[in-house]
């Protein structure tokens, strides 16, 4: 059964209410939980029962928070943000789905606090190295739950995830408003959204690839059909397929993780 959600707290209702005008479809049901397994659950749930496209879950802390690969997200209280939209996107919108979040989210995170993340392949965001912010969209009938979690402050990672996490405030060193962030993320997620709906995700995958430069060139190994595979990642297709070249040919990843090497 699904909880009951909460009033929105001040920390989070003062931005949203400020950015509500550019909020698109996220401005019209965003609900707000203390603590809940995983909010993608929570959207996912409501989404099977006809929620319409645009509602917002957001929670405080996750106690079954995942990632992408079956990989838990550790979700402590206050620490992070964790949310996830509802969206009913088109087959042609929903291949470029990903990527557009992965750069939304990263402009988001520049629009509220001026730092400058990469996007890294699929749709994972990270700065000096590290990863600030990462994507889990869930597909079912009629509906992708777009699930989003974000390291606002460092918090007690397990130890395989502490060497390759960082957090905005522990890249800014200095306190950084949760409520600003998540506004700021979710109206660039709208408009990266609208883009593509608008048939203009040539635009977002552009926006990808300048957000991807320190990226691209690089070593990246891989798994094809349980053969490991190393190769140089030259660039995004237009689809949002990974082209890497290996020897002398050229290969498309559409799927999976890819190890930057
Ligand atoms: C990844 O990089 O592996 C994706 C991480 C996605 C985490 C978010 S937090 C909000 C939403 N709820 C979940 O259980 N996962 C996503």
């Amino acid at each position: 059964m699904t909880p009951d959600p909460l009033t929105i707290p001040e920390e989070f209702a003062s931005a949203l209410l400020l950015a509500r005008d550019r909020l698109g479809i996220f401005a019209h049901q965003i609900l707000w939980y203390l603590e809940v397994g995983s909010t993608n659950d929570i959207a996912g749930a409501m989404a099977d029962r006809g929620a319409a496209e645009g509602l917002v879950v957001l929670a405080d802390r996750q106690t079954a928070g995942r990632g992408r690969l079956g990989r838990s997200w550790v979700s402590p209280s206050g620490a992070g943000i964790y949310v996830s939209v509802v969206l009913r996107p088109s087959t042609t919108v929903a291949t470029l789905l990903t990527i557009a979040a992965g750069v939304a989210i990263a402009e988001g995170i520049t629009s509220a606090t001026g730092l400058a993340p990469h996007v890294k392949w699929p749709n994972d965001v990270h700065v000096s190295g590290r990863k600030l912010a990462g994507i889990l969209a869930e597909g079912a009938v009629g509906h992708v739950v777009l699930g989003i979690g974000i390291n606002v402050q460092s918090a007690a990672y397990p130890a395989d995830v502490a060497s390759r996490a960082t957090s905005i405030e522990a890249e800014l060193s200095r306190p950084v408003d949760r409520g600003l962030v998540l506004a700021e993320c979710l109206v660039a997620l709208a408009s990266r959204y609208r883009e593509l709906q608008d048939g203009r995700g040539r635009r977002v995958v552009d926006a990808w690839r300048s957000r991807a430069a320190s990226m691209l060139g690089r070593r990246v190994e891989w798994e094809s059909a349980g053969i490991q595979q190393v190769g140089l990642a030259e660039n995004i297709d237009d689809d949002g397929a990974l082209i890497v070249k290996v020897g002398a040919s050229t290969q498309k990843v559409r799927s999976g993780e890819v190890r930057w090497l």
